[in-house]
């Protein structure tokens, strides 16, 4: 009971459940790295809780990709630290992005994230999951979980699959890209592959539990690069990886992020229209435009190579969802160079754009060589154009299937409505109350397109 709680003395906590909170920031891998933290700990016996004011262990997945994704992270300190008063038990933990090598481990780093928030009792990296169990039964006395430490890779840990419906799965991890505005190469460090075997025993177990969805998550997918690839054959691994796994059965959809436009082989290209999973959508980022920013950006690849790829996929499916990510305002981003991505928008028909203000990370190559010289106010301005843009595209884009019939894999069920994406990963809804239908498969003649979704009746 809550009044107990401050009076009890932390060595006769074992009896009672102790309840744990994980919030997750960032992208996919973030997520999917989270239901592997969380096997670990209900396998030591705590329970989640859905809201960190409630838990007596508070675990944070970071991201940093942008400095207000750091910034967010930073001003929990304050918060956390008034919870501790009321909650001595209370441990909070740091892992995620934020935590790369030279933070150092088991809490005996004095590092920046220690001074800024006092109120962090252990930071660990995402890699060194394996040890959690050995950090927490110095802190709390939990015990279990011990197969866990034996482990040589925390991607040998189980997930706990919070969401049957789409499951995500990690192929690899870390990126040897180092585009010169981006982070991500120094908190997740170099690219690593796991092993076909290893992801199609996890794409098997989650098929026969019901998965459907299978959603790949790397930062530059097509450099997949594991030990069990087969040498001799002309297609790249990745290619092999995505054959396999559309041949498990149960399996309908495939998708993946990210490809990087200078990596993605015609072997790949060619299984669109080819692989009965594989989705007509293709998240294919670009970040600019113009190529004398690409160019900065560390981009090895022109616009002319990004539409050339687009050309190649709508022969094969004339239809197809391209999604894409732009920045804007990045080091010496001029007028002209910023039309450049605004035309891509609308020239290519990029129904979704994914768009970020620069922000400058401290240790990049840009933040080491260039001068974060566009003004905010222009790069909120820029970022408001290309939203513009792709809602223009995107109306139009949604428009094409009123009066067709749409495959909708529902997600959820509420206010009347069930909504899921359809194979193109655009949203559409049609009126039901039945929970039942989460993790189905519903045709739907859709009548009307809306600004981000579509509506219609189920046939
Ligand atoms: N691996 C992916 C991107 C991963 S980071 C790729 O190569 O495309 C996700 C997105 O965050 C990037 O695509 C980029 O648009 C954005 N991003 C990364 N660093 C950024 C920065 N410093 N400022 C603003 N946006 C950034
Ligand atoms: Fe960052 Fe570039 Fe790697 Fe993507 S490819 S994660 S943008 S360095
Ligand atoms: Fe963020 Fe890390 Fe993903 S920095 S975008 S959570 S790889």
């Amino acid at each position: 009971m809550a009044f107990l709680k401050p009076k009890i003395p932390l060595e006769c906590t074992s009896f009672m459940k102790l309840k744990y909170h994980i919030k997750t920031y960032g992208c996919q891998m973030n997520y999917s790295d989270t239901e592997r933290v969380m096997t670990v700990l209900e396998k030591m016996g705590y329970e989640p809780v859905n809201h960190y004011e409630k838990a007596d262990l508070v675990i944070l997945n970071t991201c940093m990709v942008k400095k207000s994704s750091e910034s967010r992270i930073y001003g929990l300190g304050e918060p956390f630290k008034k919870l501790k008063e009321q909650n001595p038990r209370l441990k909070i933990g740091i892992t995620g992005c934020m935590i790369h090598k030279d933070t150092g481990l088991r809490g005996e780093s004095k590092e920046k994230v220690f001074q800024r928030m006092e109120s962090v009792d252990f930071v660990f990296r995402i890699k060194d999951l394996m040890h959690l169990p050995d950090m927490l039964h110095k802190m709390h006395h939990m015990d279990g979980a011990d197969e866990v430490s034996e482990m040589k890779s925390y991607f040998h840990i189980n997930p706990k699959i919070t969401n049957l419906t789409q499951v995500f799965i990690p192929i690899m991890s870390g990126c040897n890209n180092f585009c010169s505005y981006c982070i991500v190469p120094y908190s997740r460090g170099r690219n690593e592959s796991r092993d076909i075997a290893e992801i199609m025993d996890e794409v098997e177990k989650m098929a026969k539990r019901g998965a459907t969805e299978v959603n790949f998550v790397g930062q530059n997918v097509n450099t997949y690069d594991p030990t069990d690839a087969d040498t001799g054959s002309s297609d790249s691994p990745f290619t092999q990886l995505l054959r396999k796994v559309d041949a498990v059965p149960g399996i309908r959809r495939i998708r993946f992020y990210t490809v990087h436009p200078q990596d993605m082989g015609d072997d790949v290209i060619a299984l669109y229209g080819g692989l009965k999973s594989m989705v007509p959508h293709l998240h294919l980022p670009i970040q600019s435009g113009s190529n004398s920013c690409l160019k900065r950006m560390n981009r090895h690849y022109s616009v002319e190579r990004f539409k050339e790829l687009i050309n190649k996929l709508r022969a094969r499916i004339p239809t197809i969802s391209i999604s894409t990510d732009i920045i804007t305002g990045f080091c010496g981003e001029t007028e002209e160079e910023f039309m450049g991505s605004l035309n891509l928008i609308k020239d290519c028909k990029i129904d979704l754009v994914y768009v970020s203000k620069y922000s400058q990370r401290d240790g990049t190559l840009a933040a080491r060589s260039m001068k974060d010289d566009v003004p905010y106010e222009v790069k909120k301005e820029r970022f408001e154009q290309v939203t513009e843009a792709m809602k223009e595209v995107s109306e139009e884009y949604l428009k094409q299937f009123v009066g067709q019939t749409v495959e909708v894999l529902v997600e959820k069920v509420e206010k009347g409505y069930a909504s899921g994406k359809i194979p193109e990963f655009k949203l559409c809804r049609f009126k039901a109350d039945n929970p039942k239908l989460v993790g189905q498969y519903v045709n739907v003649k859709v009548d009307k397109a809306m600004e981000w979704c579509l509506e219609g009746e189920p046939v």
